[in-house]
């Protein structure tokens, strides 16, 4: 999978791919990111990208033409884009269903907004998805592109070594995961649940998944209905 992040702040990026799993999803060469400065795209002398709103009131807007000329350069006919996303706190609450969709994409393209966000003429022409990673407002859309390319991720095959794992994290069935315990099995008279040293692994999946069921009643009971 090819994912292009279109941003202004490039060194934002630093160090989320150079680690762990995504790190490893680079290496692997299943996952390819691009880290495009839209700066670099402006069209004037100043390098400008944005501009004062139309209309009373301050703030600076996300101007179209950069926006164009960058999207129209990057586009691979070869390799066209799959979802042009566009971040935003007005966008569509992301979950791990858009996550396991995005998954099976080839190539998408991630603009990141900035200010009080892009000209309404980019969503309307540009954008194919507008995703909110929740209902409270960042200084910019980095993070959000941060969280969604790490979500999609860890679900392409290959990329995690135990496929199973990411079909067992919360979410995946509208379930949140079991608790799980590591060694020591008895910390401080803190001990871990009796079944999970039994070595029956049949019994063991049915109380994960009593413990998914219950849990999921008690933190988000919405999730069941
Ligand atoms: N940009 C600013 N706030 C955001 C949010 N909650 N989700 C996605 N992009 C954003």
């Amino acid at each position: 999978m090819q994912v292009d992040i279109i941003t202004l702040f490039p060194s934002m990026f630093d160090g989320i791919f150079t680690e762990s799993i995504l790190k490893r999803a680079i290496e692997k060469g299943i996952l390819k990111v691009n880290i495009i400065n839209l700066r670099d795209y402006s069209l004037n002398k100043n390098k400008n990208v944005d501009d004062y709103a139309f209309g009373p009131g301050a703030g600076m807007v996300m101007q179209i033409e950069p926006i164009d000329n960058c999207l129209s350069k990057i586009q691979d006919l070869t390799n066209p884009f799959d979802e042009v996303i566009y971040t935003a706190p007005d966008g569509e609450k992301f979950n791990q269903k858009m996550a396991n969709d995005l998954s099976l994409k080839n190539h998408i393209c991630i603009l990141c907004g900035h200010y009080k966000g892009v000209d309404e003429r980019v969503r309307e022409h540009f954008i194919t998805k507008e995703i909110s990673i929740g209902d409270y407002v960042l200084s910019g859309g980095e993070l959000a592109a941060s969280v969604i390319v790490d979500s999609i991720a860890r679900l392409i095959p290959g990329v995690l070594h135990d496929e199973q794992s990411a079909l067992s994290d919360s979410f995946q069935d509208n379930l949140i995961a079991p608790p799980v315990y590591t060694r020591p099995a008895d910390y401080k008279g803190w001990k871990v649940p009796e079944i999970l040293l039994s070595g029956n692994d049949k019994k063991i999946e049915q109380w994960n998944i009593e413990q998914s069921i219950e849990r999921t009643k008690q933190r988000r009971p919405e999730l069941l209905k």
